[in-house]
C-alpha cells in the first residue's frame, strides 16, 4: 500500500495508471466496519483501490465539532492495508483549500431539508470536497454508504449534472448487532449511551409513522432534530449526550 502525503506526487502517479479500472473511496479517517465494508466492495469491483483521508473543514457548521471529530490514522492505516487498498491519499488543508473556500458547489434550494436544513453550509462543504477528490482520483467508481443518503443522493446528483465521469456506487449501511449504524461519531458516545442509541433503529423500523418515532425517540430520552419521510424512506436526526446521530431506512411500504 502506498500513502500519498501530497495530492501533486499523487497526480503525478496517476498519469501512469492506464487501462486498469480505478476504485475510489473517499472517507474523512475514524474508520469503522461501514468504511471496511466499501472497501471490500471497491476491492471486488476494481483492479485498483484508491483511499482518501482528509477531515474537511467546510463541511463542519460547528468548529467544536470539528475539533472533537475522531482522528485515528494509525489504525485507519492499519485497516485499509489489512483489505487490500493499493493507494491512501492524505491531503493537506493547504492543498486542498489553496486559495481558502474561493469556489463552492452550491446545492439549490431542494436540498434545504434535513441535513441541509439542520447543518448551514454543510452539504455545500461536502459537494465542494467531493469534486475536488473526485477530480483528484480520476476514479471509475466511487463508493458511497446510504447512511448518509442524502449526501449520496446529492453526490450522484452533482456527478449527473457536472458530467463528472465517475459512477457514484451506493453501498448498504452496515449495523452493529443491535441494529445502531455503524458511524465515526459512535466512538464518542460513552457506554451507556452507545447501548441507547441502538433505540433509533428500532423505532425507524417499528413506528408507525414519522411523527411516532419523534414522540418515541423524545420519550426515550433522545433531542430529536427531525424526523421525516422523503424518497420512499424514513430519516432520523437525534442527539444523545450531546452527540449527533443520522439513520435512515425504507419507509414501511417499501421494505
Ligand atoms: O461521508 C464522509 O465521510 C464525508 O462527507 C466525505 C464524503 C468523505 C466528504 O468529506
Amino acid at each position: 500500500m502506498q500513502v500519498w502525503k501530497t495530492v501533486a506526487e499523487w497526480l503525478h502517479y496517476r498519469k501512469t495508471l492506464v487501462g486498469r479500472s480505478i476504485g475510489f473511496v473517499p472517507t474523512m479517517g475514524a474508520l469503522h466496519r461501514g468504511h471496511g465494508t466499501l472497501v471490500e466492495r471497491c476491492r471486488r469491483e476494481n483492479d485498483i483501490v484508491v483511499v482518501s483521508i482528509f477531515v474537511n473543514p467546510t463541511q463542519f457548521n460547528d468548529p467544536k465539532d470539528l475539533d472533537r471529530y475522531p482522528r485515528t490514522l494509525e489504525s485507519d492505516l492499519a485497516l485499509l492495508e489489512s483489505l487490500g487498498t493499493d493507494h491512501v491519499i492524505l491531503p493537506t488543508q493547504g492543498e486542498m483549500y489553496p486559495h481558502g473556500y474561493r469556489f463552492k458547489i452550491e446545492p439549490d434550494g431542494r436540498t434545504h431539508i434535513m441535513e441541509g436544513a439542520s447543518r448551514p453550509g454543510f452539504l455545500t462543504g461536502v459537494m465542494t470536497v467531493v469534486m475536488k477528490l473526485l477530480n483528484i482520483a480520476s476514479a471509475d467508481r466511487a463508493y458511497f454508504g446510504e447512511k448518509d443518503y442524502q449526501q449520496l443522493r446529492t453526490v450522484a446528483d452533482m456527478v449527473e449534472d457536472f458530467f463528472i465521469p465517475t459512477e457514484i456506487v451506493a453501498c448498504e449501511t452496515i449495523r452493529e448487532e443491535s441494529g445502531l449504524a455503524e458511524s465515526s461519531r459512535n466512538k464518542l458516545l460513552s457506554a451507556d449511551a452507545h447501548a441507547k442509541a441502538a433505540v433509533i433503529y428500532k423505532t425507524l423500523k417499528t413506528a408507525a409513522n414519522a411523527s411516532d418515532a419523534r414522540s418515541a425517540l423524545e420519550a426515550a430520552g433522545f433531542t430529536v432534530d427531525y424526523v421525516e419521510e422523503h424518497w420512499g424512506r424514513r430519516f432520523v436526526a437525534a442527539f444523545l449526550d450531546g452527540v449527533r446521530l443520522i439513520d435512515n431506512i425504507p419507509t414501511p411500504e417499501n421494505r
